[in-house]
């Protein structure tokens, strides 16, 4: 015979001995004590319990023994694996416990080192004023609609009635872009867009512009020669100048907080009649006492932007039949709205791109 059991080969039974149990007891204690860590010990497990192990053989032969015996070496044996099992495990509880402090010590992550990682990328803080306002209107089942900024001439300014002589032209200081032949500018205003979709769609429209424009004012705290403006456009039946309104007071109430609301002033542009200026409440004194307020510097109602009735001679321009159809239009500063917003006093931050400003406004992926 070969191999670790033979002692204990059930063919070569010999009356268990209680020394002999208590042997295999001792060395099962001593190989447990001595196992170091989880994975020792698990093969201390099966030599000393397994199928194979000296105790489980030797408990096959107590059956061969006459019946004192038998009773006397059951009894040794089953005290003997009672105390191996309990030795286990105790300590596979203090080697698990061991384990587990390690790993905290080994897996610590100190929150304090310097990343080396780059930063990603946010998106800016006026393309999330831009998405914030389409959503209030897609809420209200208007679509967004885009166009280009390199833009038409005639779409800029003559389709919305704005003739090659009007004097209103020479209010929105334009870029052209060359050959001048061409009529192509950068457009000075979304309102090309209410032109663009009318010509492309019947109504009824319900449209929102966010976008960029461009005229050639000086570079200050006030002024950009790019900047957003966000354009809304509606053309339906029966359109009054009350939708108008009720629509401005929702959508000032939704950016600028509950019980905002717009007032109107009497106004002119010439792709609107009537037209009106719309001033938003102010959101931080409400009107109650203006005098020391810097956010509408005493004024109890900030400007915010232009807006009308839809002129009958856009609608004709554009293809829309004003005996049938009637509509409204406005349009803002996105960049404004966003400044007295957040309280800003100059707006080249921004577009200069620096992060450490966009952050402050949480950026978003
Ligand atoms: N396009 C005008 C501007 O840039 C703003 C504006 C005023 C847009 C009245 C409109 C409107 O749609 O009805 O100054």
């Amino acid at each position: 015979m070969s191999g670790p059991n033979t002692d204990y080969d059930p063919v070569e039974v010999t009356p268990l001995k209680a020394e002999q149990v208590d042997e295999m007891r001792e060395a099962a204690l001593a190989a447990i004590a001595a196992a170091g860590d989880l994975e020792s010990l698990k093969q201390v497990r099966i030599d000393h319990t397994g199928d194979r192990s000296p105790l489980a053989l030797a408990n096959r032969e107590i059956g061969a023994l006459p019946p004192q015996a038998r009773k006397d070496a059951g009894q040794r044996i089953g005290q003997a694996r009672g105390a191996v099992n309990q030795a286990l495990a105790a300590r596979q509880a203090v080697l698990e416990a061991e384990h587990e402090e390690r790993m905290l010590v080994e897996e610590a992550v100190d929150v304090t080192l310097p990343t080396t990682r780059g930063r990603r990328g946010g998106r800016h803080p006026i393309t999330l004023q831009s998405e914030l306002i389409a959503d209030l209107f897609v809420a209200m089942g208007y679509e967004v609609s885009e166009g280009p900024v390199v833009e038409a001439e005639w779409l800029n300014f003559d389709a919305l009635n704005l003739g090659p002589d009007h004097p209103a032209r020479s209010m929105q200081d334009t870029f052209w872009t060359e050959p001048a032949e061409d009529h192509v500018v950068l457009r000075t205003q979304t309102s090309p867009v209410q032109a663009r979709t009318m010509l492309t769609r019947k109504p009824p429209i319900y449209v929102v512009c966010p976008g960029r424009v461009f005229r050639t004012d000086e570079y200050d705290a006030t002024h950009s020669p790019m900047f957003h403006q966000v354009e809304g456009l509606v053309v339906d039946e029966g359109i009054t100048m009350a939708h108008l309104k009720g629509t401005l007071d929702h959508f000032a109430s939704q950016l600028f907080g509950d019980g905002i609301a717009t007032r109107f002033r009497p106004s002119y542009f010439p792709f609107t009649e009537p037209s009106a200026e719309v001033d938003v409440l102010c959101f931080v004194c409400r009107n109650v006492d203006p005098a020391s307020c810097r956010t509408c510097r005493g004024e109890g109602w900030i400007e915010w932007g232009g807006c009308g009735v839809v002129n009958p001679r856009v609608l004709v321009a554009c293809g829309v039949d004003p005996s049938v159809y009637s509509g409204f239009a406005f349009g803002m500063g996105i960049d404004r709205s966003f400044m007295f917003r957040h309280d800003l006093e100059d707006l080249r931050p921004l577009f200069e791109g620096d992060v450490r400003f966009s952050s402050a406004f949480g950026t978003e992926i």
